[in-house]
């Protein structure tokens, strides 16, 4: 359907004559507008290949002139909607964050414009001779690895359905270290479509494995404990803490690792997947953490009136409803006179989530603040490509929280056909219309949560 797009202007009619000749006359500098080695392989190469390469997750690879002519049009489409590459954080109308992101893989607009020109024109290939050097990829490699965490047993990946699964890792230290940095090596990546890894004080997940060595965890790692740590998708650089800071962790301790299996039917190979794992063994100058907050019931305070409360505040979304929000007021706990700094924030819902907005309130903003300040924008959520989004910034230009600021997170969700999110959610519950759907951790459950990584200054 994508070729629909496809038409050969005259200018490189020749080109494609005489494709697969031996003979070719074709004056290769006649082509105007981009080409395949001189403007597109580059792009594809920095902003695509981490997923589209053979064994990874993709299901195809954009490495060659052929892979990617074949899907030009579509590939055209996806990077003028902004859905490829997977990035959900955007500013908006309703929020301009603090600075920019670290690792974000979005093309800018004169890439797109390039892919688009260059699918519209026929997608002329080029002059090998005189190609554009390809940058080869940064190392995606850890520094300094401490160590590698890695469960006892490999999970196998089968069928079509994505599948959420918890490995509870020992760390094995024997005094107190400060994680600063981790990377996850995917097992098997044609099935491993993105992992989150929790730090869990005194070691409760171990009493949650099962007999097989692991434990499903849809929404959620199962421990109120656990603190989310970072998140990996495909490609990915390591996870970096803010300079000099780094996170606690004390023997007993040990790290849950979610892995999000995406397996597409047949026979795929076993995954192992490990994380590298970064510490220092001294005290560092910043304590880094990573809180959650959010999931507001009426009991636990937090959650505001919205639309559709029957009598008292609840977390409900009605079946069939569109454009229905939650909103939640949190506290990070902050004492007086305290400068913490928020270095990254990941939010979080589940599949009738659609739109998801986190900012600050603050009780008394400093000269150069907003009262008011949108942390991040999600405003077409993704469950599947949810990350953890770091602000690329010194640590004192981070946006600061004090005691007596507010977190505001506010959580949109569409309960119909429509959202293609819970047309797959009812599928995989079995469920055939809209229900009502409450806080919770399954499938069919609700949540608006955010990540928030604080470090104290
Ligand atoms: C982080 C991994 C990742 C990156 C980076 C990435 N893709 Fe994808 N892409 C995927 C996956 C996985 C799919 C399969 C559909 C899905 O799961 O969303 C996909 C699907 C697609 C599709 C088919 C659309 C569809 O609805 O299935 C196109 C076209 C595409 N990608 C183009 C690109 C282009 C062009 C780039 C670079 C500019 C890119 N992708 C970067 C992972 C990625």
């Amino acid at each position: 359907m994508f070729l629909s797009t496809r038409f050969v202007p005259a200018g490189v009619l020749c080109v494609l004559v005489f494709v697969g000749s031996a003979g070719c006359a074709c004056e290769e500098e006649s082509v105007d507008g981009p080409t395949w080695y001189q403007d597109v392989a580059p792009i594809v190469s920095e902003h695509c290949s981490g997923c589209h390469s053979p064994g990874n997750i993709a299901p195809f690879s954009l490495l060659t002139y052929d892979d990617a002519e074949a899907v030009a049009g579509w590939m055209a489409q996806q990077v003028e909607d902004g859905l490829m590459p997977p990035w959900g954080a955007q500013d908006t109308d309703e929020c301009a964050t603090a600075g920019p992101w670290q690792h974000d893989p979005r093309l800018t607009d004169a890439e797109i414009d390039t892919l688009v020109e260059w699918s519209a024109n026929g997608m002329p290939e080029g002059d090998v001779e005189d190609a554009a050097s390809v940058p080869s990829p940064p190392s995606t490699a850890l520094d300094s690895v401490s160590a590698t965490l890695a469960p006892d047993v490999s999970y196998e990946a089968t069928g079509t359905t994505d599948e959420l699964i918890c490995f509870s890792l020992d760390p094995e230290v024997d005094s107190t270290v400060w994680i600063n940095g981790f990377q996850v090596n995917p097992g098997n990546p044609e099935v491993v479509h993105h992992v989150l890894l929790f730090a869990d004080p005194g070691g409760l997940s171990e009493a949650q494995v099962g007999a097989e060595g692991y434990y499903p965890c849809f929404g959620g790692v199962g421990l109120n404990s656990a603190t989310l740590v970072g998140a990996w998708v495909p490609g990915s650089l390591p996870t970096e803490y803010p300079e000099d800071s780094g996170l606690a962790i004390e023997p007993g301790d040990r790290m849950v690792m979610q892995v999000h299996y995406h397996p597409t039917g047949g026979d795929h190979a076993p995954d192992l997947t490990t994380v590298d794992v970064r510490w220092v063994e001294s005290e560092p100058q910043h304590y880094a953490l990573m809180s959650l907050q959010g999931n507001a019931s009426s009991e636990l305070g937090g959650l505001q009136p919205g639309p559709g409360d029957e009598g008292e505040v609840e977390f409900r979304i009605p079946a069939e409803a569109q454009g229905h929000t939650e909103t939640i007021l949190a506290e990070l706990g902050i004492g007086p006179n305290m400068d913490v700094r928020l270095w990254a924030v990941a939010p979080h819902m589940h599949l009738v989530g659609v739109d998801m907005k986190i900012s600050v309130v603050r009780e008394s903003p400093g000269p150069n603040e907003n009262s008011q300040e949108c942390l991040v924008h999600v405003p077409r959520w993704d469950f599947d490509w949810q990350r953890i989004y770091q602000y690329d910034l010194p640590t004192d230009e981070l946006p600061r929280v004090e005691a007596g600021d507010t977190l505001e997170l506010r959580c949109t969700y569409d309960n119909t056909l429509d959202n293609p999110g819970l047309v797959r959610a009812l599928d995989e519950e079995g469920v055939s219309a809209p229900q009502d759907v409450y806080l919770g951790e399954g499938t069919l459950d609700e949540m608006c949560i955010g990540g928030f990584g604080a470090v104290v200054l």
